[in-house]
């Protein structure tokens, strides 16, 4: 059930440009506590007005004092990066949400990172993390144009055997295929971007049968076709049964019955509803879960995914 969920209040003490169109924003506690602790790949929620955005954390784990996120400016977007870039100032009160991290960083033997454009920032921390491990690993980093690419110049300096920035007007398109072709057994690919490089790799890593990880920040294209229809949830703790209607997603249904669940997005992106499956199959329609963990069928992001079979209960 629901965790408290009260925004943590947090001032903004820094605000920079880090490429074109991007700003890095750094948070420090408003009372002047610690941080909240956070893992590679995790993302806070940004509480901007009336809006509330993901956006993943780029800085140091180890620094308990700040939260540092980096925003693309969308012109075309729904208003979160427009507020970040126009409106927010150092000095601003801002509420936030999580940590969560629904894009862990799994142990391997090596890892492969491939970002896009603003798909850099929760790659930073998790090759910050594999380095300081001695584990082996790569970055292919591609963007529009050299001057676009967050953080590419600090990167290529530090590590210039393992990053390869490749930005689109100099070299085209990303050459997955040479990248996951030199992967040795073991390796562990993350990928971060913008859809087109999202499915691009999912297709080369299951033509290889590598296991890939990846994190959307725009939900992925369901199906138009997919047949929607009601089902009930039963909840294990209670026996409680709930219909959800085909208007409605399961979240949507619980909450109209007065069961608070966790949830950010609601548009299966961050991870935050997911919920443990204890019978029935999932009809996944979610951007978090990897082929492999959807096969499981033993959780589901609740604002998205619907049912297979008539019933499903869930461990609520
Ligand atoms: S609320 Fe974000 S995945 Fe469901």
């Amino acid at each position: 059930m629901s965790e408290d969920r009260t925004p943590r209040r947090m001032r903004v003490i820094g605000k920079e440009s880090v490429a074109a169109g991007v700003v890095a924003v750094t948070l420090a506690d408003a009372d002047g506590g610690e941080v909240p602790e956070w893992e590679p790949g995790a993302h806070i929620d940004l509480v901007l007005g009336d809006i509330t955005r993901q956006y993943s954390l780029c800085g140091d784990p180890a620094d308990r004092r700040s939260l540092t996120v980096a925003v693309l400016h969308d012109p075309n977007g729904r208003g979160g990066s427009a507020y970040v870039h126009d409106k927010l100032e150092v000095g601003d009160l801002i509420p936030i949400d999580g940590p969560r991290n629904a894009f862990g960083l799994s142990t391997a033997e090596s890892y492969l990172f491939v970002a896009g454009g603003i798909g850099i920032t929760p790659l930073v921390p998790m090759l910050r993390a594999v380095d300081q491990q001695r584990r082996p690993w790569r970055l292919l980093y591609g963007g529009r144009a050299r001057t676009s690419m967050a953080f590419a110049g600090d990167l290529a300096a530090t590590h210039p055997d393992r990053v390869d920035v490749r930005p689109q007007d100099e070299y085209g398109l990303l050459d997955l295929d040479a990248a996951l072709d030199a992967l040795e057994p073991g390796a562990a690919v993350y990928c971060c971007g913008p859809e087109p490089l999202l499915q691009a790799i999912e297709n080369a890593c299951r033509a290889r049968d590598l296991t890939l990880h990846v994190e959307r920040f725009t939900p992925r294209e369901i199906d138009p076709d997919a047949p929607v229809t009601s089902f009930e949830v039963e909840l294990a703790s209670t026996g409680e049964v709930v219909t959800v209607e085909e208007s409605e997603s399961v979240l949507d249904a619980l909450e109209r019955r007065g069961v608070n669940v966790d949830f950010s997005c609601r548009e299966g992106t961050c991870g935050t509803c997911e919920v443990a499956v204890l019978a029935g199959r999932p009809d996944h329609r979610d951007s978090v879960l990897t082929d492999d963990e959807k096969a499981a069928n033993d959780a589901m992001m609740i604002c998205v995914s619907r049912s297979c079979t008539p019933r499903i209960i869930l461990d609520l």
